[in-house]
């Protein structure tokens, strides 16, 4: 019965216990390190995407796709803060609800970690190719900045980025505690600048029609299930509950802090945005909307710059620089673009390092071959599951559309939240008396509204992302049955499986996100 394949608790604590950190970590730093993890691509591109869908109505789904996050961050918490050990969410389910699922979620995560680096390398892409265009004027063309959605052939600049992160990660490099503050310094004081410009100059009638669309999957709702990508990464504050002082208080406000941090940024962006150059979602002659990504929007962009009028936000591949730039702040536009340039990479590094280290508790599990994360001599980094990780990551970032990217890796961070909040549920019921560092308040309430959130944004989605999570864990039980299923080593009989030694030497100072 591989619903009976549990992992036990106290097992998985007790590989835990050998490695217990320090507890350094207070309220303030804990917030940082949210706020780090969470800021990329999701504001500094996908603002336009929400734009084509929502239109002014994206501070809504800011507020909705937050107020997700927020409730699924509680109930994180609480099995972070009990089974903090590296895996996440896969762990968690595998202590609570067994082998099989806990496959799959594990499995999920590599989808979301994955694809959410791809994105990022497309976003980067975008901010980069303006950078060089308006400021040494080196163009680089169509074809090579655009994957064939976009008219293109492939885009190059988000292909190399995508290889040469993947180096950095397969010759060791982590990214160090005060690489980590200086960026997220770099972030926060961009989106402060681009805050601080546009407010004052606020149109109130860029906010009319305020949602063109509507609010389902193309209006509202769906932005919200896209731009859920911009909060991804909050996690990693549960994930550092282990090295947090007090965790009962400290870990809540470090999550709800930076969401919230997060979410008034977002919201101050986008309405500068908004009322400063409008965005209303760009329609086909017709007046039919046109989805995000689509060649027929890049088509219909193509057509407008030949027209010679003012470029949409819903067109641009670097939103928030466009924005400065049509409002005549130029030097704030590179600024952006710089900040964007400089911070996004970072991003792709933890979403990287994320996927290899999901790979790395599954195979030491058993379920995949530990061949894979075998560790380089001199390195000490599991360079071979880094490098075809990094293939495929690089393949697509070099010929997908950076908001379907972010859609596809959100239905497989929706599927794992779903499932943390789930096993919270049925932990409280099957080991009550279990200790929990942190406990998720009124958890009658947040988990199931967690749930029913986790479901709601995932149905919102463009149907071709949401088709992906199926196909993808069609695929992840085929490889289960033909492998994991006899390999795996609880189901040998083998519980208390010592942390890799190597592990230990991949860990970065900063946790990455999950
Ligand atoms: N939240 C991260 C971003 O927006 C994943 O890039």
């Amino acid at each position: 019965m591989i619903f009976g394949r549990v992992k036990p608790l106290d097992a998985i604590l007790a590989t835990a216990e050998k490695k217990s950190l320090h507890r350094s970590l207070g309220p303030v730093q804990l917030t940082l390190l949210g706020v780090g993890a969470i800021i990329g691509t999701g504001i500094f591109v996908l603002t336009a995407e929400a734009a084509q869908k929502a239109g002014p109505g994206m501070m809504i789904s800011f507020i909705i796709a937050g107020f997700v996050c927020a409730v699924a961050a509680l109930c994180y918490s609480e099995l972070a803060s009990m089974v903090p050990v590296s895996g996440s969410a896969y762990t968690y389910t595998y202590a609570v609800m067994g082998e099989l699922l806990a496959w799959m979620v594990g499995w999920a995560l590599v989808l979301e970690y994955a694809v959410a680096a791809s994105a990022v390398s497309v976003g980067w892409s975008g901010y980069i190719v303006g950078l060089l265009r308006d400021t040494v004027h080196v163009n680089v063309p169509v074809a090579l900045a655009n994957g064939p959605y976009a008219g293109g052939i492939v885009n190059l600049p988000a292909m190399i980025i995508a290889m040469l992160v993947t180096w950095l990660l397969m010759i060791g490099t982590t990214e160090s505690a005060r690489v980590n503050a200086v960026l997220v310094a770099v972030k926060v004081a961009a989106l402060s600048l681009f805050c601080i410009i546009t407010l004052p100059l606020i149109k109130g009638d860029q906010f009319t029609p305020f949602t063109p669309n509507g609010w389902g999957i193309i209006g509202v709702g769906g932005a919200a299930a896209s731009i859920f990508f911009a909060y991804v990464g909050f996690d990693a504050v549960s994930t550092a509950a282990e090295e947090t002082k007090n965790p009962q208080r400290n870990v809540p406000i470090g999550l709800i802090g930076s969401l919230l941090i997060c979410t008034i940024f977002y919201l101050l962006v986008a309405g500068g945005a908004i009322g400063m150059i409008g965005a209303q979602p760009v329609t086909g002659l017709n007046g039919e909307v046109l989805s995000p990504g689509s060649s027929e929007l890049a088509a219909r962009c193509a057509e407008i710059v030949s027209s010679g009028a003012t470029l949409p936000l819903a067109c641009s591949k670097e939103a928030l620089a466009h924005v400065l730039k049509i409002g005549g702040y130029d030097w704030a536009g590179y600024f952006m673009g710089l900040a964007a340039g400089l911070a996004l990479p970072s991003v792709i590094l933890m979403m990287l390092f994320g996927q290899t280290r999901i790979f790395f508790v599954m195979a030491r599990d058993g379920l995949l071959p530990e061949k894979l994360a075998t560790i380089h001599p001199k390195w000490k980094t599991p360079h071979i599951v880094t490098f075809i990780t990094g293939v495929f990551v690089a393949i697509a970032a070099a010929f997908l559309p950076v908001g379907k990217l972010a859609d596809v890796s959100n239905s497989g961070t929706l599927f794992a939240f779903f499932m943390v909040s789930l096993a919270v549920l049925i932990l409280r019921r099957t080991d009550p008396g279990r200790r929990r560092p942190f406990r998720t308040p009124l958890v009658w309430i947040v988990a199931p509204l967690s749930i029913v959130g986790c479901v709601g944004l995932y149905f919102l989605l463009p149907f071709d992302a949401k088709m992906v999570l199926p196909i993808w864990g069609g695929l992840g039980l085929v490889i289960y049955f033909a492998y994991g299923y006899r390999k795996s080593h609880v189901g040998r009989g083998i519980i208390d499986v010592p942390e890799h030694e190597a592990y230990e030497e991949l860990k970065p100072d900063v946790p990455a996100t999950h």
